[in-house]
């Protein structure tokens, strides 16, 4: 599995671990966020003599010779956000997201194995209609959603063409334990624990679809072997303003927030909702963790690495 060290792949690791698998955990500790971080997020997996960690780069490294063993790959890594995709560190978006699923797609060529790829709400831009199916049209507002869009454009290639066994899902904004410190949840729950500003780009009534990163994960196994070249919406199912959040944070903090709006992020969408009827009829998948009960988990992560980094 890809990007094990991330967010939520360092999840899917301990999922795959609890189910009785062996897990071989890729990553190449990108500088995005603080490599401190990421080794916290693999401590649990690590502490199983089922996990293996391989520290290798996606867009270099010889791929095909570490998937002879395998029974399925779970491709997560990826230079993932919208708002650094702008700009000179487009580079790194084109390597890590297209370069390194190319690469990976050609070793799965000869190496015949069921996939799982993340890809994301991205793909959509600002859909016309909500909640969005997955046959809606594609239109990224941001140059990560165009490479996601690229990668599931490879992955269409390369099923067409080698009749690979390859999954993508478009994941909604994940959330939960874990969650990258780019991300709103963290930075909003952050700054309630720490008495800090939130710094909301836009107004605050756009809105996302939340997904709780452990009902992500489910949609993530239950995908592999899914019928090749499928494409499935993995959203949480209630959309939420991003007031509306903030409103919660207040409640289940318990604390007043200093907030500060600034202007909307370039290529940030104004809503994202999924239909996710194809998942749960294909997949047999379904959303879980509310709103509520998976902003008080992740409250308590913050918290949790909150007063470690105190002590
Ligand atoms: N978090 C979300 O809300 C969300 C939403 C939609 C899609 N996604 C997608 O889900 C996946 C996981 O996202 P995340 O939030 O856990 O991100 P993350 O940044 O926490 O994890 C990605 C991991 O991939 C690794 N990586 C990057 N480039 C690599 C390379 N060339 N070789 C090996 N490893 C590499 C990074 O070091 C990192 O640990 C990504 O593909 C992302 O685009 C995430």
């Amino acid at each position: 599995m890809t990007g094990a060290a991330g967010f939520i792949g360092s999840h899917l690791c301990e999922r795959l671990l609890g189910d009785g698998h062996e897990v071989v955990g890729v990553d190449n500790f990108s500088t995005f966020y603080e490599r401190g971080r990421k080794e916290e997020n693999l401590h649990a997996a690590q502490a199983s003599p089922r996990f293996v960690l391989r520290e290798v780069d996606l867009a270099v490294a010889d791929i095909g010779a570490g998937l002879g063993d395998c029974d399925g790959v779970f491709h997560l890594a990826a230079q993932a956000g919208v708002r650094g995709s702008w700009g000179e560190t487009f580079d790194i978006y084109t390597r890590d997201n297209i370069v390194a699923t190319q690469r990976l797609l050609e070793a799965l060529r000869f190496n015949r194995i069921p996939a799982v790829l993340a890809s994301s709400s991205s793909v959509y831009g600002n859909a016309a209609q909500l909640p969005a199916s997955e046959d809606a049209p594609l239109a990224p507002m941001s140059p990560y959603g165009l490479t996601k869009l690229a990668v599931e454009q490879l992955v269409r290639i390369y099923v067409a063409q080698y009749g690979l066994d390859v999954v993508s899902l478009r994941y909604f904004t994940v959330f939960g334990p874990r969650q990258r410190p780019d991300m709103a949840f963290t930075r909003f729950l952050t700054a309630a624990l720490t008495g800090g500003v939130v710094h909301v780009l836009g107004d605050g009534h756009q809105t996302r679809d939340f997904t709780y990163v452990s009902d992500a994960v489910d949609a993530t196994v239950r995908a592999l072997g899914g019928p090749r070249g499928a494409v499935y919406n993995v959203g949480g199912g209630s959309p939420a303003s991003i007031e509306a959040v903030l409103a919660l944070v207040t409640v289940i903090s318990g604390a007043a927030l200093t907030v500060d709006h600034q202007a909307f992020a370039a290529g940030d969408v104004t809503h994202t909702w999924a239909d996710t009827s194809r998942a749960r009829r294909e997949l047999g998948w379904r959303p879980r963790v509310s709103l509520d009960d998976g902003l008080r988990a992740h409250l308590d992560w913050v918290a949790s690495t909150l007063s470690a980094a105190a002590a």
